[in-house]
C-alpha cells in the first residue's frame, strides 16, 4: 500500500486519558443502552466518532484566548476581533454571532422564507431541513445523481444538479422560493465537496430568478482544500483566496463554527444586505442575546476568532483531509466499501455492501455501528433508514438512499494509531460479517427517533 503520510502539524501538550473496557463490559453497556449509541456514557467509549462537531482539540493559542476573553455584555473586545476576522475571510460586510449552527438557521431562515413555500439545496442538513419546515416551508434536495452511487468517482459529489434546480424553479414558481442553499461540504452525501464553478452556477441561477442565495458554511475550509486539489482554476490559489471565491456574490451564510473553526461552541451568520441584517439583529436579540455576544461567552468568542484563522491553514487541512485518506486507503486494501472518494470530515462506510444480508428495515448501518462498539469500543452512528424513520402519513419504515455508518473524525484529536484501530476493527467485523444480526425497534418517539429509540437484535 502506498503510505499516505501527512503528519500532524502540531505536538501534544495536554492529554486526556481514555478507558478501554473489556469486550464483556462493552456487551453489557450497549445492551443497557438499548442498542442505541446515543445512550452510551462517553466514558465507556474508547474512540468517539459520533460527530466532528464541537469535539475538536483547541490549540494553545485558543486556550490562551479563553483566558483573555472579554466578558462585557456589550462591545467586548473579542466581538470586534471576530467581526474583523470573519469579514476578512468571507468578504461579507455584516456578521452576527450566534451560539451554534442551528441557532443561525433559527434566526436567519424565517427572514428569508417569510411568505415563501420552498427552500432548495444541494442537500439540507437535518437541522436546516427542520428550520425550513418550522418556518412553514418545504425543503427540496437537488443533489447530482452521481452522489447516489457510492463506488463511482466524482471530484465534487456534493454539487447541486443545476439543470434540475432550474426545472424546480420553473415548476414551483420563482416567487414561491425563499432561498437556494449550498451546503459545503455536503455532509449528508458523505462530506463531499462542492466546486467553485458549481457554487457560481447555482448563485447565478438564483439571482437570474431574483432568489436569495445562501451558503451553509459548516465545513467551508475543508471544501476549499478539495477545491485546491481538484479544480484546475484554483491549483495555485491560497485557501484564503479560494474561500473568498466561494463566498463571492453570496447573499447570506449560516455557519456552525463547531466544525471548521475548531471550537466547542459557536456559530455565525453573514449577510450582504443591510435590510436582512437589521432583521437578523432583532431576532438575535430575542433568541440568542445582545448582538455583540449572540449567546456566547466572551472566552468562547475569543477562541472562535482565533479558530477561524487556524481552520484555513493549509498545513492543518492537508493533515486533516490526509487522516480521512489514510483511513480510506486502509479500507480500500481490505475491500470495505465507503462513499468514494472519501470526504472531508468522515468516512461513510457503506453498510449495505458490508452486511448485504441485513435488509434496510433491520438497519444495517445501525447494526454496524453497534458492532464497532462491541469490537473495539468505537462509537459511530447510522446515517440510513434507522435515522430516516417512518413515513409520517402511513407510519411505515422508509427506505433511505444510503445505509451509511458514519465515522466522523474530530479535529486534531486522534492519532494515526487510533485510525489503525478503527480500520482493524472494521476488518475483523468484515471477516465475521455474515454472523452480524439485524435489529428491530422496541420503543421509539414519533420524531427524531434515532436519538432515543431502544432496539433489540433479531435472533
Ligand atoms: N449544517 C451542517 C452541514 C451541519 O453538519 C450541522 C451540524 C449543522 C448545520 C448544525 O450545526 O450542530 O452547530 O447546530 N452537524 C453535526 C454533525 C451535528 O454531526 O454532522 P450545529
Amino acid at each position: 500500500m502506498k503510505r499516505i503520510y501527512y503528519p500532524e502539524p502540531f505536538r501534544i501538550k495536554s492529554v486526556e486519558p481514555l478507558r478501554i473496557l473489556t469486550r464483556e463490559e462493552r456487551e453489557e453497556k450497549i445492551k443497557a443502552a438499548g442498542y442505541n449509541v446515543f445512550s452510551l456514557a462517553a466514558k465507556d467509549v474508547y474512540i468517539d466518532l459520533l460527530t466532528d462537531s464541537g469535539t475538536g482539540a483547541m490549540s494553545s493559542s485558543q486556550w490562551a484566548g479563553v483566558m483573555v476573553g472579554d466578558e462585557s455584555y456589550a462591545g467586548a473586545d473579542c466581538y470586534y476581533k471576530v467581526q474583523e476576522n470573519a469579514k476578512r475571510i468571507f468578504g461579507l460586510p455584516y456578521i452576527q454571532l450566534v451560539h451554534q449552527g442551528r441557532a443561525a438557521e433559527k434566526v436567519l431562515l424565517p427572514v428569508l422564507l417569510a411568505g415563501k413555500k420552498y427552500a432548495i439545496a444541494n442537500m439540507h442538513f437535518d437541522t436546516t431541513r427542520a428550520h425550513v419546515e418550522l418556518a412553514g416551508s418545504r425543503a427540496i434536495d437537488c443533489t447530482i445523481p452521481e452522489a447516489l452511487d457510492t463506488t463511482a468517482y466524482h471530484p465534487f459529489k456534493g454539487n447541486m444538479d443545476i439543470a434540475r434546480l432550474e426545472e424546480h424553479i420553473k415548476e414551483l414558481g420563482a416567487e414561491n422560493i425563499g432561498v437556494i442553499i449550498m451546503t459545503i461540504t455536503n455532509n449528508s452525501a458523505g462530506g463531499q465537496p462542492v466546486s467553485v464553478a458549481n457554487i457560481r452556477a447555482a448563485r447565478d441561477v438564483a439571482h437570474k430568478y431574483g432568489i436569495k442565495f445562501m451558503i451553509d458554511a459548516a465545513r467551508y475550509a475543508e471544501n476549499a482544500y478539495f477545491v485546491k486539489q481538484r479544480e484546475e482554476e484554483f491549483r495555485s490559489s491560497s485557501i484564503a483566496e479560494i474561500v473568498k471565491a466561494m463566498f463571492e456574490g453570496v447573499d447570506c451564510f449560516t455557519m456552525s463554527a463547531k466544525k471548521d473553526a475548531i471550537v466547542n461552541m459557536g456559530g455565525l451568520i453573514g449577510c450582504r444586505d443591510k435590510e436582512i441584517f437589521e432583521l437578523v439583529k432583532q431576532r438575535c436579540i430575542s433568541f440568542e442575546g445582545f448582538i455583540t455576544y449572540g449567546g456566547m461567552s466572551g472566552r468562547d468568542i475569543e477562541a472562535l476568532a482565533r479558530g477561524l484563522e487556524e481552520g484555513i491553514d493549509e498545513n492543518y487541512l492537508r493533515y486533516r483531509i490526509g487522516q480521512m485518506q489514510y483511513l480510506a486507503a486502509r479500507l480500500d486494501e481490505a475491500g470495505i466499501a465507503y462513499q468514494t472518494p472519501v470526504g472531508g470530515h468522515a468516512v461513510f462506510v457503506d453498510a449495505k455492501k458490508l452486511l448485504p444480508h441485513i435488509p434496510y428495515y433491520e438497519f444495517p448501518a445501525q447494526a454496524l455501528a453497534i458492532e464497532l462498539y462491541r469490537e473495539a469500543g468505537i462509537r459511530a452512528c447510522d446515517i440510513g433508514s434507522y435515522m430516516l424513520g417512518n413515513d409520517p402519513d402511513t407510519g411505515k419504515q422508509l427506505e433511505a438512499d444510503f445505509e451509511f455508518t458514519r465515522l466522523a473524525i474530530p479535529r486534531r484529536v486522534y492519532t494515526q494509531s487510533h485510525l489503525d484501530v478503527i480500520a482493524d476493527a472494521l476488518i475483523n467485523i468484515k471477516e465475521r460479517a455474515c454472523s452480524v444480526k439485524g435489529y428491530q425497534i422496541v420503543e421509539e418517539p414519533p420524531i427524531l427517533r434515532h436519538f432515543t429509540a431502544k432496539l433489540k437484535p433479531i435472533e
